[in-house]
């Protein structure tokens, strides 16, 4: 019997339509997997639709990769973290002071209202440009010296970061692709096991799964490899 890291992977619900996304949710869960709503859903259906989920306490990845103001970002934050998500993205780019100030105001709020505190994760360079492992590195070092709890980026750079950063910061990986996958637009792609060979802490895996009909059967596939 294989052994599938279904608490390692987090799949993108990337969709627009309510029916899809809950036959996506019912498919998978209870194996700890987690769902990342991303600007796509969560433009459709609103913060009311993930507090439904995290109310059944379903862990939600809210990836609305914040970039902003520190008083912008820091605002949003704090509701996102009453919103009871599980994570949450900012884009590191948004610099030391932004994310700090994201992050007093996540530990504050989360104490505050007796909530459990998201997890800020800083999105590096995206999967769908061919960026430097540099330009992730420094990225990467911005976000720890702000008290982020992981960063996103390729199976590329894993090797690196881990090496710099040890577990001070989780690994969050998408481009995740299987066998006879498409790459659609993401640049930097890898396997879910080469990805977590290279260090990976999560994987982030949208359309492997979701352009799919048998949801169970893709998830299981693409862990494999
Ligand atoms: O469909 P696919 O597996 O390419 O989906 C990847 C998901 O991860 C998308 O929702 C995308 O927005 C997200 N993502 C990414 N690269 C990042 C951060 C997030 O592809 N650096």
């Amino acid at each position: 019997m294989m052994n599938f890291n279904w608490d390692k992977l987090i799949v993108a619900l990337d969709l627009d339509t309510r029916k899809d996304i809950d036959k996506v949710i019912k498919s998978l869960s209870g194996k700890g997997v987690k769902f990342k709503i991303g600007s796509i859903a969560f433009t459709k259906f609103g913060p009311e639709f993930v507090r439904k989920l995290t109310a059944k306490k379903i862990d939600i990845f809210l990836d609305l990769k914040l970039y902003d103001i520190p008083n912008t970002m820091k605002e949003t934050a704090g509701i996102i973290t009453e919103m009871g998500c599980w994570a949450f993205t900012v884009h590191t780019k948004a610099g030391f002071e932004a994310l700090s100030a994201v992050k007093e105001e996540v530990v504050s709020r989360s104490i505050g209202k007796k909530i459990r505190k998201p997890l800020i994760l800083g999105v590096t360079e995206l999967t769908s440009s061919a960026a430097k492992v540099e330009q992730v590195l420094a990225l990467a070092k911005v976000a720890q010296a702000a008290g982020l709890d992981a960063v996103v980026a390729s199976s590329r750079e894993t090797p690196a970061i881990k090496k710099a950063f040890g577990s001070a910061l989780k690994i969050i990986t998408p481009g995740i692709r299987g066998p006879g996958d498409c790459a659609g637009d993401q640049k930097r792609i890898t396997s879910a096991l080469t990805a977590f060979k290279n260090g990976a802490d999560y994987i982030v895996v949208g359309r492997p799964i979701i352009s799919k009909s048998n949801y169970l059967q893709a998830a299981k596939k693409v862990l494999s490899y």
